[in-house]
């Protein structure tokens, strides 16, 4: 398994997965709407907004990498490039989401494992991770991955409280 820019190759998996992610209410994780009949675009315009091309306003560059394992897409990665207020008190650096039919089998582990080498190859230091109070799955993920808790926060946003947690590289 390994971390891909965002590729056609993965098309059909990734279409899946993407309507599975909606139909549990997570299409939110991804900003643009999927453009099935011009896939190459999209994939192009995800890869943009490491550079900051095409992002919504008010989006700092992030980079998008998905995990994929053989021939299968498995899930997404973001790592945003800096933190603003908002990103600082309760979004953190990095987000994650694992298609729903490849769970409970490590990848949720194993993404955020493999997106710390991405950051720090980009010259990050420490990042911030956070995740709904509730989300069991996420914090032992965090946690495995040497997240040192901070404290907790409430999202006006999402209207959850949110575990902040950093993590040295
Ligand atoms: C959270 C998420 C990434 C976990 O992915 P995953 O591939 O299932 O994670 P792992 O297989 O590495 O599991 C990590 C641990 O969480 C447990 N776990 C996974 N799903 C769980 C759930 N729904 N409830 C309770 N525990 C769960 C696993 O059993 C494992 O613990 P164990 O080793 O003690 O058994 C995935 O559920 C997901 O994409 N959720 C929606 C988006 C999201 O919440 N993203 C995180 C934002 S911070």
């Amino acid at each position: 398994m390994k971390l891909i820019k965002p590729s056609v190759e993965f098309k059909g998996s990734f279409l899946y997965a993407v309507e599975a992610f909606a139909a549990e209410g997570n299409a939110h994780f991804f900003k643009n709407p999927v453009v099935e009949e011009n896939f190459e675009h999209y994939c192009e315009t995800l890869i943009g907004y490491e550079t900051g091309i095409g992002l919504p306003e008010g989006y700092v560059d992030e980079t998008i990498l998905w995990m994929v394992d053989n021939d299968q897409y498995i899930g997404n990665i973001s790592i945003r490039h800096w933190l603003t207020d908002n990103l600082l008190k309760t979004g953190g650096h990095i987000g994650y989401i694992i298609a729903p039919n490849q769970r409970k089998k490590g990848y949720g582990t194993k993404i955020l494992e493999l997106g710390l080498f991405e950051a720090l190859r980009f010259g990050m230091n420490k990042v911030l991770v956070t995740c709904d109070k509730n989300n069991t799955a996420s914090i032992k993920i965090i946690e495995r991955n040497k997240g040192k808790f901070e404290n907790e926060m409430y999202s006006e946003h999402a209207r959850v409280w949110k575990r902040r947690y950093w993590i040295d590289l």
